[in-house]
């Protein structure tokens, strides 16, 4: 899909389609209703009266050969209620838009853009929404090509553009990035446990590494066991296919040792729990447990695509967790990286131990800041469902930093406690700490956990199990992507500031 944008009247597109967002309370009789009823003939304010137009958000009505228009097809597209269609939303629309129209065969689609004061955000987030909107999760289907839209977008206003040319295209150009690695990180969390192992999450890195120009270093076994990142391989030691830790670097920030951000994203490509097997409903989607890494990788291809003038550091550990015969068995004692010993009760907590280890190495970079996202307990889908992440962090001004970019990437998360008097419950009669709580707050165990091992870092973790993949009657269908625009926008964030 190729974007631009044209100063051109919208009325003289001459796309295969020219998209037409009209809101469910406007006046039929003023202003743009009422022009756009005479450039068809009248038609509008007919569809109006039989009631087949309302505007609800997401209607489509295709009208062939307006008079008025250059384009052979105006589609009216339902904006809902005036002043409802912020910056989100628009994303959204867009992706809803792009859902229904990438099985039609066209070759170029005009898209207006009414009422948006913020014209460069408002252009960033429609190109996101139709990237997303394409992307087709039936990549293994032998019977249905491939019915991503691919070809070109044309974005019009209505009225007089009131930001530079070149600020918008700014914001294409970054909307692009985004949309696609949202769709790379959806495409790689698509791929079964059978096509995507830990070694091959690491070619993917590497390739993803090759093409946006990262630094990239491979830890295999070895190189985990001289490091003692016991945890890692305690988890992997029930599977065949071995372990790998993966670090990505891009260190560009106009300062060279300038504290670098690091994000960690767990990689287990598949979950059976271990010894301490899941049921096999629950098991169903566990090769979306990658998510967190997937979304990382994505968004470091992006960081380095942007060319941001920042020093991030990304660390994946990715591991399978099965119960082969030397697997780890609940009442095991490890002693992570950082010294401290675990006794692992339940195999199937093994996002935290991996983590454990991840995160030590972490603070050892002597960080600005870290951020981890993690598909880590049911617990949180309990509590927030499948519409927010959860998130928990030890230092405020990192928080606000991270919903301010959340607010620009629209994804949405909901901050869960820490209070010391949740960590009674991983406390181990044997070890250090356990690591598994009792059955109430999971979420804020799990995370009381992994704060065991970030000392006084600026930290914030991001639990994602809800929001990995939506069902199929959302207008994401499979793998969302989740984390990936967020993550990178941090980063823009962040590091366009001066350093404190
Ligand atoms: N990968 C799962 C968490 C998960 C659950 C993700 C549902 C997506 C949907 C994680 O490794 C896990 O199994 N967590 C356990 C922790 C428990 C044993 C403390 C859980 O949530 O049941
Ligand atoms: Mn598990
Ligand atoms: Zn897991």
């Amino acid at each position: 899909m190729r974007f631009r944008i044209t100063p051109e009247p919208w009325t003289k597109l001459a796309t295969s389609a020219v998209v037409i967002p009209l809101f469910e309370d406007e006046e039929p009789a003023q202003g743009f209703p009422a022009e756009l009823d005479s450039l068809l003939g009248g038609l509008l304010a007919e569809l109006k009266e039989t009631g087949e137009w309302k505007g609800k958000f997401g209607q489509l009505m295709t009208v062939h050969r307006p008079a008025g228009l250059s384009s052979p097809r105006a589609i009216l597209l339902g904006a809902g209620k005036q002043g409802s269609l912020t910056v989100s939303a628009l994303r959204r629309l867009m992706t809803l838009l792009m859902n229904k129209l990438k099985g039609q065969n066209l070759t170029s689609i005009g898209v207006l853009l009414r009422d948006q004061k913020d014209a460069p955000a408002a252009a960033q987030a429609a190109v996101e929404g139709l990237l997303v909107g394409s992307f087709d999760v039936g990549e293994f289907k032998t019977n249905e090509k491939n019915r991503e839209f691919s070809g070109e977008v044309v974005l019009a206003w209505q009225g007089d553009l009131t930001s530079d040319e070149p600020e918008i295209e700014k914001a294409i150009r970054q909307g692009e990035i985004l949309g696609d690695a949202t769709n790379l990180a959806r495409s790689l969390v698509n791929q079964p446990a059978n096509r995507l192992h830990p070694v091959r999450l690491a070619e993917k890195a590497t390739e993803i590494s090759g093409r946006f120009g990262l630094e990239i270093e491979i830890l295999g076994e070895p190189e985990m066991k001289e490091r003692e990142m016991n945890c890692i391989l305690a988890v992997s030691q029930g599977s065949d296919q071995p372990a790998r830790f993966i670090i990505l670097r891009h260190l560009k920030a106009p300062d060279p040792s300038r504290p670098p951000v690091v994000l960690i994203g767990k990689g287990v490509t598949f979950d059976s729990g271990g010894l301490s097997l899941k049921p096999a409903q629950s098991m169903e989607d566990m090769k979306n447990d990658k998510a967190g890494a997937c979304a990382v990788v994505a968004a470091m291809g992006a960081i380095a695509q942007l060319q941001l003038p920042a020093n991030v550091i990304a660390l994946l550990p990715a591991v399978e967790n099965l119960p082969g015969g030397r697997a780890q068995k609940p009442g095991d004692v490890i002693r992570s990286m950082s010294g401290k010993t675990v006794e692992v009760l339940n195999t199937d907590a093994e996002g935290r131990l991996i983590l454990a280890d991840a995160l030590h190495f972490a603070t050892s970079l002597e960080p600005d800041c870290v951020i981890d996202i993690a598909t880590l307990t049911g617990a949180v889908v309990v509590a927030l469902g499948q519409v927010q992440a959860g998130i928990f962090s030890n230092d405020e001004a990192l928080f606000n930093d991270f919903m301010k970019s959340a607010a620009i990437s629209g994804e949405r998360f909901w901050r869960l406690p820490l209070d010391d008097d949740y960590r009674r419950d991983i406390e181990s009669r044997v070890a250090d700490i356990k690591n598994v709580g009792s059955r109430w707050g999971g979420a804020i165990t799990g995370a009381k956990f992994l704060q065991e091992f970030v000392g006084d870092t600026p930290w914030c973790h991001i639990d994602m199990a809800g929001v990995d993949s939506f069902p199929d009657n959302d207008e994401l269908k499979g793998p969302t992507g989740f984390g990936v625009r967020t993550l990178t926008e941090f980063v823009i964030l962040r590091h366009s500031l001066p350093e404190a």
